[in-house]
């Protein structure tokens, strides 16, 4: 089978072989290798009941010099472990994270997606209760699992601006919740303000913190920056979740000498940013063009051109760079699986 690996878009495509790792008794298991994308679980294991799961997303990259680069592994385990302890769940260790990780990429090399296509394989490793409860209490068993996908370049015609909507009718999470924990419940609390703002032509809903509706929280999945004054803004919030891509814009917008804050951002401060982006793994940053509020009728503008501002420019391609490899990975963040 050939991948067309120009026009892959964000969707799931079925690779050869699968990692899982279970946990009973009181400790991990052993590694192992799967081919069959099915599980059989328990009817009443927690995770379909009570919401005990977890999952993360990261990517590997191949290079100009054919080889494969992983991006930030160990964060997203460390991010991982905090969702265990946020939801009771055992902690998947660090290396066996890795070495699954690494061994989900090794055994399925040949889905990364050559350098040209501008493609990447998409890593989901996944954490669940799988042990029978009816009660309300953590499971005493679960499964870690990781699988890949490859994955297209998140915008096909070249890095865009999109809109998004604030609507104070619909929270993400609460101030002291889940929403720094990247647990599957706050995607479910996500879909109907996602469709909404879909159903409308935005991207998705940009949300204000869920206590006083004062302040900037996340853009749908996504962190959210500012620039203005030589200055990266991003929100210090209980209630989003501390997003890999961002954290490591913070460490090159600095080292191109932005100063960077982070701190409460009052939603009237929109109106004083010269650009603005969301950031994750998927898009790495989508520049933001407008924000609409729909309750105030008002706009915030960024791009009125549509396109993506200088800073956001910079920062975008600087961190493609470092991920492919076109430029030395001077922070430590890229593993080479040989
Ligand atoms: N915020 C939410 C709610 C997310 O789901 C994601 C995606 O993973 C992000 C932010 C971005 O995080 P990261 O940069 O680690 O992918
Ligand atoms: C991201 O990677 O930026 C995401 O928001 C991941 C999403 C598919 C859950």
């Amino acid at each position: 089978m050939e991948l067309d690996w120009g026009n892959l878009g964000f969707g799931y495509i079925k690779t050869d072989f699968n990692i899982r790792c279970n946990y009973s008794n009181g400790a991990w298991g052993e590694i192992t290798i799967h081919q069959d994308e099915y599980l059989t679980l328990h009817m009443a294991a927690t995770s379909l009941h009570y919401g005990q799961e977890s999952f993360e997303g990261l990517k590997a990259f191949r290079g100009k010099d054919g080889k494969v680069r992983i991006f930030r592994m160990r964060d997203n385990a460390l991010r991982m472990q905090d969702s265990s302890d946020g939801t009771m769940m055992a902690r998947v260790p660090v290396e066996i994270f890795e070495e699954a990780v690494v061994k989900a990429v090794t055994l399925n090399e040949r889905f990364v997606p050559p350098y040209e296509s501008g493609a990447s394989l998409y890593i989901r490793p996944l954490l669940f209760g799988s042990g029978p409860q009816v009660g309300v209490r953590p499971s005493a068993e679960y499964m870690f699992i990781v699988f890949v996908t490859p994955v297209g370049p998140y915008f096909k015609g070249g890095f865009q601006t999109t809109p998004f909507v604030i609507m104070r009718e619909y929270d993400r999470s609460a101030p002291l919740g889940m929403g720094k924990f990247k647990v599957g419940g706050n995607y479910a609390a996500s879909l109907v303000a996602g469709e909404r703002a879909h159903q409308l032509g935005y991207s998705n809903i940009f949300y204000l913190d869920a206590k006083e509706k004062k302040y900037i929280d996340e853009c749908g999945a996504a962190n959210f920056f500012g620039i203005k004054d030589n200055t990266y803004v991003t929100p210090k919030s209980t209630s989003i979740l501390p997003s890999i891509t961002n954290k490591s814009l913070m460490t090159l917008a600095a080292d191109m000498g932005l100063k960077v804050e982070q701190r409460h951002i009052p939603v009237e401060e929109l109106a004083t940013f010269e650009e603005a982006g969301a950031c994750g793994t998927a898009a790495v940053i989508s520049p933001i063009e407008r924000i609409d509020d729909y309750d105030e009728k008002k706009s915030y503008v960024f791009a009125p051109d549509g396109k993506p501002g200088p800073v956001c420019d910079k920062l975008y391609h600087k961190l493609l760079a470092i991920q492919y490899g076109d430029e030395a990975d001077q922070y430590g963040w890229v593993t080479l699986v040989e």
